[in-house]
C-alpha cells in the first residue's frame, strides 16, 4: 500500500511573510488528514521559515530545484548539502526548469544522484507538451524521461523515488487531464516503464503524482485513479482552503480519511 502524497509547489510566488501566513493558515486542517504525506515546496528564500512553522510535525518541506555539486563556485546555485538543512524532497526536471532553463534528462539524473545521495526524496517531474501529445507521441516521450532519470540507479534507489507526471498542456491552463489519461500515463507508461526495468516490487512501491490544474472541484476524480498515488499542485497550492481541499480529497479517494 503505497502512501498518497501532496506537494504543493508555490513556484515563484509568496514572500516569506506571505509563505508564513499561508502556512499557518493551513497547518493545523492538514495535519488532520491523516494517510496522506503534505508537502510545501516554497521558493527558496522562504524555505526556512516554512521549515521553522513544520518543524516536529508530520509535514514535509521541499526545495523547487537544487544543484548537483555539493559546493563550489557556482553563483546563484543551491546545493544538496544546504537544501537537507531544511528539506527532506526536492523537485526535480520541473517542466518550467526544462523550458526556461535548459535542463536535460542528463542533468535531472545527475541531480536525482545528489539528492539521493544526502538522503533527500526526489519528486522527478515527467511530461509532454502538446505538440508531442497532438503528435501521438506521448507514450515514448514520458517512456524516454523516466529512463534518463532513473539511469545507473539501483531498484532500492527507484522505489523511494516519487514521479509526478505533469503533461505541460495542463500546468496552469485549467485544463487538467481526464482521470483515464493521468491513470493511462502514471500506470501504463511511468509505472510500466518502471516495472520493464527493475520489476513488480519496486514498480508497486514507487509513488507516482500527477500534476497540472488540480482543484479541489476535479481533485476526487483524479486521486481515485489507482495508479495516481497524490498530485503535484501549483496554482491551488497558493490559497490555504484550496489545498486543504485537495488533501481531503485525497484521503477521500485512497480511503484514508
Ligand atoms: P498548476 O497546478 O498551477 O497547473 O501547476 C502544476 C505544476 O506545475 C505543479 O508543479
Amino acid at each position: 500500500m503505497r502512501t498518497p502524497i501532496l506537494a504543493g509547489n508555490w513556484k515563484m510566488y509568496k514572500t516569506v511573510a506571505e509563505a508564513k501566513s499561508l502556512v499557518s493558515e493551513s497547518k493545523d486542517d492538514l495535519l488532520a488528514v491523516s494517510g496522506v504525506d503534505k508537502v510545501f515546496c516554497p521558493p527558496f528564500l522562504a524555505v526556512p521559515a516554512v521549515a521553522e512553522l513544520v518543524a516536529g510535525t508530520a509535514l514535509g518541506v521541499g526545495a523547487q530545484d537544487m544543484y548537483w555539486e555539493d559546493e563550489g563556485a557556482y553563483t546563484g546555485e543551491v546545493s544538496p548539502l544546504m537544501a537537507k538543512e531544511f528539506c527532506q524532497y526536492v523537485i526535480i526536471g520541473h517542466s518550467e526548469r526544462r523550458e526556461y532553463f535548459g535542463e536535460t534528462d542528463a542533468d535531472v539524473n545527475k541531480k536525482i544522484k545528489a539528492a539521493l545521495r544526502h538522503g533527500l526524496t526526489p519528486i522527478v517531474c515527467v511530461g509532454e507538451s502538446l505538440e508531442i501529445r497532438q503528435a501521438g507521441d506521448t507514450e515514448r516521450w514520458v517512456t524516454e524521461q523516466v529512463r534518463g532519470a532513473v539511469a545507473d540507479l539501483t531498484g532500492e534507489q527507484v522505489a523511494g523515488l516519487v514521479f509526478a507526471y505533469e503533461p505541460i498542456w495542463a500546468i496552469g491552463t485549467g485544463l487538467a487531464a481526464t482521470p483515464q489519461d493521468a491513470e493511462h500515463v502514471c500506470g501504463s507508461v511511468v509505472r510500466a516503464t518502471v516495472r520493464e526495468m527493475y520489476g513488480a516490487q519496486v514498480a508497486e512501491a514507487v509513488r507516482i503524482q500527477y500534476g497540472g490544474s488540480i482543484k479541489p472541484g476535479n481533485a476526487l476524480d483524479l486521486m481515485s485513479q489507482p495508479n495516481v498515488d497524490g498530485g503535484l499542485v501549483g496554482g491551488a497550492s497558493l490559497q490555504a482552503a484550496d489545498f486543504v481541499a485537495i488533501v481531503r480529497h485525497t484521503a477521500e479517494a485512497k480511503g484514508t480519511a
